[in-house]
């Protein structure tokens, strides 16, 4: 065997510590090197792909132009380790430990609350960190740009931004400082002197408590890499891997002269393009130039005429370069570099502008590029360089088309980008719509350039190029060239528009879908443009050409990107309760802290056991079919495969006959598990999947969508129906409305993937499981009857999950089983930690809904009957969809009174995933049609929502329509603050008097009010134990049934034991869930986990005070110590096991009738929100939310649970959009097809009071429709426009229909394969 050929010395520094890599890997990422070889677990994986910031740390390199050190965040998921060569990498751990000292940074978000289930924390720690490093005191808008990359799926980033401005120039978030009374000066700073109007508190927490950010503190740059960085290694560094080699030149010479010996190696700068391509597409370059040492690369030229940019600068670099050029040129020299900015402030994340490289960019070519378009407008120039010398290639549609006439020689690399300068009568611009505003790739990009003849409207030139409506970016040339030498008036538009839509055209199939919004975009955009142009114009010569009607200008504002603000109040507690007891206090997440350093334990953090092995699942590619055959051959020859895990292989049952673990002889969705590779490594086991051949033989029917289920009449339970009144009679004297709902589904997107670690041990079948679990009593069953073992021998542990949303209620009991299957047939540890996309393949989501309505009214608004049937789309099994289904029912009348009702409810069965519990459970999506029903009796009635809302609200205890009592008295406390604190009605004049004034942009308020039933419909479900001991040095270790899913369970468990031991929590620790100390347990979900457990706690602690009482009585004036060593001279048991037997709860459906749930929080929201009629984009202006928490345990967590649910069902009624192939595949599966909301997405104003919220984010879809219905009524619109969640730009767009959306041509559904096919 010959021996493989000697790598240099990989050298960098990690935290200050020199790292030397003998035998560096180029396919081992910055990540993996982290986490498996340093054991810095602090950075997490998330996505994989750069989306979500989950992994972020801070890179420090030496820059040889400017000579300085440039500190900068990066995704170290995609950041090769070959690629830091003499770098310094800061991670979460290197900045502050809670063992040593904390950062401010970690300190101010774990006490800010910025911390949920802490995933995300120490991504988002390291984004702010390094935005320190480079501004002491940053401005707002640096934080929402530092910030804008990483996501958090819990917090909805207000307390995360919150904790951020206390560092900013002018921190306005300790809230009494906003209106000149800080609660400092109003004495007092500790959290029981939290300032205090009358009983109602505004402080979460107290600034000037926070340590100083003290820079002389940090890290300093290796001065070891500052010599090497000084005098540079000129020779080549080579790294071999096993499939890869590095090659990393010292000189341009040498660059070149290995492009010619290996034309066909790419060249690697940021990886952001080549490593998400080469992950997705499997592909392997077996050479890899890195230029990052090459300055010539780096170089800026400014010239009389232009700007010359190095293709190896950064976008955040050349952002940088164009804002120095802008501030130092006369406009209309920057018109160029303008619309670049613009451009480069939305393009990505903070973390990616910081990696990609402007050659990179552009060599790239992705279609749907934001800055080609603009460099294409703009006349660009790539000056590329080979060994033979160089030479310059215009940057057109034909270079990025890729036309070999046009394109480098595979020898040749970009060295630069010359941009030149514009000139007067020359005007640029830039547009781009994504489903949101930031960090999302533009469904449509453009960049438009006019020049006019000298001081007139006639076209003497123009440009237009269009992103994201072809493979590549397109150029409108024959339109432009038809266009010249005519004047800049409503003709050439008009014609413009015409010609433009000829020559842009797209098919009705074409890739990405959403096919018509993009056709309109094409030509509002061209509408914006011409504008711009005449209000350009007129800024020259006002007398000359045509005023621009003030109701139009607004087409031309862009949104802004501002940070939320807003006042967070709570009920303060009692003045008598005494200063020890932490109940109804904002404390701060017992893990806050941790999660902030990155010591926080999450299930893959665990350090690998001996003899570990990994496993990869293999998922069906077929929708509906029989397994043909199974081919493992190949997959088991590979270097360390050590098995295939197949359903033979299941010592018990293999799940139910309908639902199995692993397939058996068919399948019934693309993404269902066949069976598991088990390998010595990750890298291992992916490898050998693409080497299992599966053959199959396609079945008949294959469903997916809601329509083809109730055509083929396949149902997964029978229909679930509630009535009351007499439904036919009431119709028949009352007006009526029949319309349509479709709400789609939802991804869970928690931050930790699913994830487990199966450890068997040698005696007597034991297991020891560590899974990431909202129900580790469903897993550790599951796993019993999988192995055909006793309950007894499986002891499942829960730490901490990283987020959980319902989507690991019931999913990990099957990766538990399956992994356990694998730990049992190879006798090791088995390891299985699902990538981003397999997660969001297999494990399902929120049923998407199908919903008709017929409701009947009379002309004041009053509702006689109203008629609901719905069908959610259940995928391939049962799973959680029957309780769905009855959950959907029960809720769906939400806050209204309405005598004569007719629930009918549906789970289809479709050869889709299965779909799951989701936060709400059947809620958001169901009552969604109830308040859509509610906005068209407003309509049809010409009243106000709010009014038809109000008529019909519950007024005085009354019965459901399943005949439970309840008082409405708090739930119309609830909607008469809400229109009170948000000003509702004089808001909703002002919104009135705006779409007056406002042509292109419209304004639209609602409020929505909530009545949400708590707990689970069965008496069994809502029981609860905890184990509680005290040791003999006082210290007090409780446990109890609930999982710590970021919604602070344990926090408040120990507020609760405190409470009742009268003892401070500090004494107290909670280490895990585990169902060897508490078994038997229910799922912590349904809003009930800390009430349950709260009393289980409650009841566990006044047993162990009530055995010391006499101890204390005898010793009124000891300590809890001396009590506690007394008590065990005395032989008092110190362990208690407490128990809580739960809510009454009971449902009769063949009598509709019963008490399902033991109690209803209530609730209401206010949203206004401002759409942009031309491209669909909306902005959220305020939002304010009023929820009875009843006795808030902690305000500081139940306001977090408030704004986090808020937000994501903002992200359900707004941007989260699944997409699936005709063929049923899942097209959206990472952070860059499905959007969740970002830091951007907050309401500009987000005021909160008082618990869950998930559908009051609806407030903002009923914002938004009554915005677009402001539009269509100015339209003269008719006819009705089909309700349809989420409330995405293209949805809005295409609603607001006007002269383009009229001018678009429309395909023929008949007549083509759809790229995606809608599900709902
Ligand atoms: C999470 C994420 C979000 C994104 N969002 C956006 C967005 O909103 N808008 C947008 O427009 N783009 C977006 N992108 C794409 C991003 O802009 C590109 O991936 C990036 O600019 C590529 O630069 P790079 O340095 O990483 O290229 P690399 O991945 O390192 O290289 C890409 C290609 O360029 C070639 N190459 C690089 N430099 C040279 C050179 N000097 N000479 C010859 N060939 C060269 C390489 O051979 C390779 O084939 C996003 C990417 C990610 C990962
Ligand atoms: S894990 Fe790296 S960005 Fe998501
Ligand atoms: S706290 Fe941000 S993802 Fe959970």
């Amino acid at each position: 065997m010959s021996c493989p050929p000697k790598s240099d010395d990989l050298v960098f520094f990690v935290n200050g510590r020199k790292v030397i890599e003998r035998n560096a890997d180029p396919e081992v990422t910055l990540l993996n090197f982290l986490r498996k070889n340093l054991r810095l677990t602090g950075t997490k994986y998330a996505c994989g792909r750069g989306g979500c910031g989950a992994c972020t740390v801070m890179v420090s390199k030496h820059d040889p132009v400017s000579a300085k050190i440039r500190h900068f965040s990066i995704t170290a998921c995609l950041v090769p380790i070959c690629s830091l060569y003499g770098a310094a990498v800061t991670t979460v751990e290197g900045i502050g430990s809670i063992n040593t000292r904390l950062h401010p940074v970690q300190e101010r978000i774990a006490r800010s609350h910025g911390t949920q289930c802490g995933f995300c924390t120490p991504g988002m720690v390291m984004s702010m960190y390094t935005l320190l490093r480079n501004h002491l005191q940053p401005s707002e808008e640096q934080l929402m740009e530092a910030l804008g990359g990483n996501l958090c799926r819990c917090t909805g980033y207000r307390p995360i931004l919150a904790s951020g401005r206390t560092f900013c120039v002018e921190s306005t978030d300790c809230q009494k400082k906003r209106t000149g009374k800080c609660c400092l000066d109003l004495g007092g700073n500790d959290s029981s002197s939290l300032s205090r109007e009358s009983d109602i508190c505004t402080d979460l927490f107290v600034e000037e408590e926070f340590q100083p950010l003290d820079p002389t503190q940090e890290l300093i740059f290796p001065p070891e890499l500052l010599r090497m960085a000084k005098n540079p290694e000129k020779q080549t560094l080579t790294f071999h891997g096993e499939r890869v080699t590095w090659i990393s030149p010292g000189t341009l010479k040498d660059l070149l002269e290995l492009k010619a010996k290996h034309p066909e190696a790419p060249l690697i700068l940021g990886n952001t393009s080549l490593g998400p391509a080469m992950k997705s597409q499997g592909r392997v370059h077996p050479i890899l130039l890195s230029p990052a040492r090459i300055s010539e690369l780096s170089m800026v030229f400014k010239t009389s005429d232009g700007l010359t940019i190095g293709a190896g600068c950064s976008l955040a670099q050349v952002k940088d370069i164009l804002a120095e050029q802008v501030s130092e040129l006369p406009e209309e020299k920057t018109q160029t570099y303008r619309a670049l900015l613009k451009h480069l402030k939305s393009l990505a994340g903070q973390q990616i502008r910081n990696m990609a490289s402007l050659g990179g960019h552009v060599i790239s070519r992705h279609c749907y590029s934001d800055l080609n378009p603009i460099l294409v407008v703009g006349n660009a120039t790539l000056n590329v360089i080979s060994e033979e010398g160089t030479r310059q290639i215009p940057l057109n549609d034909h270079f990025l088309a890729g036309l070999a006439s046009a394109d480098l020689k595979p020898e040749e690399i970009l060295e630069s980008v010359y941009i030149p300068h514009s000139q007067k009568w020359e005007f640029v611009s830039a547009f781009r719509q994504a489903q949101c505003q930031q960090n999302a790739l533009a469904d449509v990009s453009a960049g438009m350039r006019v020049i006019l003849e000298e001081a007139t409207d006639t076209i003497k030139e123009l440009s237009l190029s269009y992103g994201g409506v072809g493979e590549s970016t397109i150029g409108a040339h024959k339109s432009c060239q038809q266009l010249i030498g005519r004047p800049w008036n409503e003709p050439m538009l008009e014609e413009a528009c015409r010609l433009l839509l000829e020559e842009v055209s797209l098919p009705g199939w074409a890739p990405g879908g959403r096919v018509e919004f993009k056709r309109t975009l094409v030509v509002s955009f061209f509408f914006k443009f011409y504008l711009e142009v005449l209000q350009e114009l007129k800024k020259l010569d006002s007398h000359h050409y045509p005023e621009i009607s003030d109701r139009f200008l607004s087409a031309l504002e862009d949104f802004p990107v501002t940070g939320p603000r807003g006042v967070q109040r709570y009920q303060s507690v009692d003045s008598h309760q005494s200063l020890q007891d932490p109940v109804g206090r904002p404390i701060m997440h017992l893990s806050g802290l941790k999660h902030a350093t990155g010591e926080a334990i999450f299930c893959d953090d665990i350090p690998m056991v001996d003899r570990e092995l990994f496993m990869v699942l293999v998922t069906s590619t077929k929708a509906h079919a029989k397994i043909i055959s199974i081919d493992l051959s190949e997959a088991l020859e590979l270097p360390g495969v050590v098995d295939v895990i197949t359903a033979e292989d299941i010592p018990g049952t293999n799940g139910a006959e309908d639902d199995k673990l692993l397939a058996v002889d068919e399948v019934l969705c693309v993404g269902q598990i066949i069976c598991a590779v088990v390998a010595e490594t990750d890298v291992q086991a992916k490898r050998a999947i693409e080497k299992i051949k599966i053959t199959y033989k396609d079945l008949e029917p294959i469903i997916f969508t809601i329509n083809d289920a109730i055509k083929h009449n396949s149902f997964l339970c029978p229909e679930k129906k509630l009535e009351q009144g007499n439904i036919e009679e009431a119709f028949e004297k009352v007006d009526q409305i029949v319309e349509e709902v479709h709400v789609g589904g939802q991804e869970h997107f928690y931050m930790e993937t699913q994830r487990v670690i199966v450890i068997p041990k040698a005696e007597d079948k034991e297991l020891d499981i560590y899974v990431s679990t909202q129900d580790p009593a469903h897993v550790q069953k599951t796993v019993s009857s999988t192995l055909n073992i006793p309950i007894n021998r499986i002891t499942c542990h829960v730490k901490r999950v990283g987020g959980g949303f319902g989507g690991k209620v019931g999913r990990p009991a099957v990766f538990g089983a399956i992994a356990a299957v694998g730990a049992i047939k190879t006798g090791r540890p088995i390891r299985l930690v699902l990538d981003r996309e397999d997660d969001m393949l297999i494990t399902g989501g929120r049923h998407p809904l199908f919903g008709k309505y017929k409701v009947g009214f009379m002309n004041n608004g009053r509702i006689k009957a109203l008629d609901i049937e719905c069908f959610i789309n259940g995928g391939c099994t049962l799973d959680d969809s029957e309780q769905v289904t009855e959950f959907l029912i029960l809720k769906l009348e939400n806050a209204y009174k309405i005598r004569n009702l007719r629930f009918r409810g549906r789970a289809c069965m479709t050869n889709l995933p299965s779909n799951t519990a989701f936060r709400g459970f059947g809620f958001p999506q169901g009552t969604l049609i109830t308040e859509s029903c509610i906005t068209a009796v407003a309509a049809k009635c010409g009243l106000l929502p709010e009014e038809i809302r109000e008529k019909n609200m519950y007024k005085t205890i009354d019965k459901t329509i399943y005949k439970q009592a309840f008082s409405p008295e708090t739930l119309i406390r609830c909607w008469n603050e809400c229109l009170d604190k948000s000003s509702f009605h004089s808001r909703r004049i002002q919104v009135e008097e705006f779409n007056k004034k406002n042509y292109w942009k419209k304004k639209g308020i609602a409020i929505i009010p909530m009545k949400f039933s708590v707990g689970f419909a069965a008496t069994s479900y809502h029981q609860a134990a905890a184990l509680v001991h005290i040791y003999t040095d006082g210290s007090v270790l409780v446990t109890h049934g609930g999982n710590e899913l970021g919604q602070g369970i344990h926090t408040k468990m120990l507020q609760v034991a405190s409470r009742e031991l009268k003892l401070p929590m500090s004494y107290m620790h909670i280490c895990e869930t585990s169902t060897a100390t508490v078994p038997n347990t229910i799922a912590t979900a349904a809003s009930i986990g800390s009430d349950v457990n709260g009393k289980a706690v409650q009841n566990a602690c006044q047993i162990l005070l009530k055995r010391l009482e006499p101890i204390i009585k005898k010793n009124p004036g000891g300590t809890w110590e001396d009590w506690i060593e007394a008590a065990f001279e005395q032989r008092i048991s110190l362990s208690a096991t407490g128990y809580f037997r739960g809510y009454k709860a009971d449902m009769d459906w063949e009598k509709g009738e019963g008490d399902p749930f033991p109690y209803y929080v209530y609730g209401a929201a206010c949203s206004e929100v401002e759409i942009d009629c031309l491209t669909g984009a909306h902005k959220k202006i305020r939002t304010d939310i009023i929820m009875d928490a009843c006795c808030s345990l902690n305000p500081a967590i139940d306001i977090g649970q408030v704004e986090g649910s808020f937000i994501q069902g903002m992200g359900l009624y707004t941007t989260e959009e699944l997409k699936y192939s005709p063929e049923g595949v899942l097209y959206s599966r990472g952070p860059d097809e499905y959007k969740i909301p970002t830091i951007t997405d907050v309401p500009e104003e987000f005021n909160g009071l008082g618990e869950s919220g998930m559908f009051l984010g609806s407030s903002v879809f009923f914002a938004i429709t009554d915005a677009v219905a402001a539009a269509c009524k100015e339209r003269d619109i008719v006819e009705d426009f089909i309700v349809k969640s989420p409330a995405t730009p293209e949805q809005v767009r295409m609603a607001c229909a006007d002269r383009f959306t009229e001018m678009i041509p429309r395909d023929d559904p008949q007549t083509f394969k759809p790229w995606s096919i809608p599900i709902a």
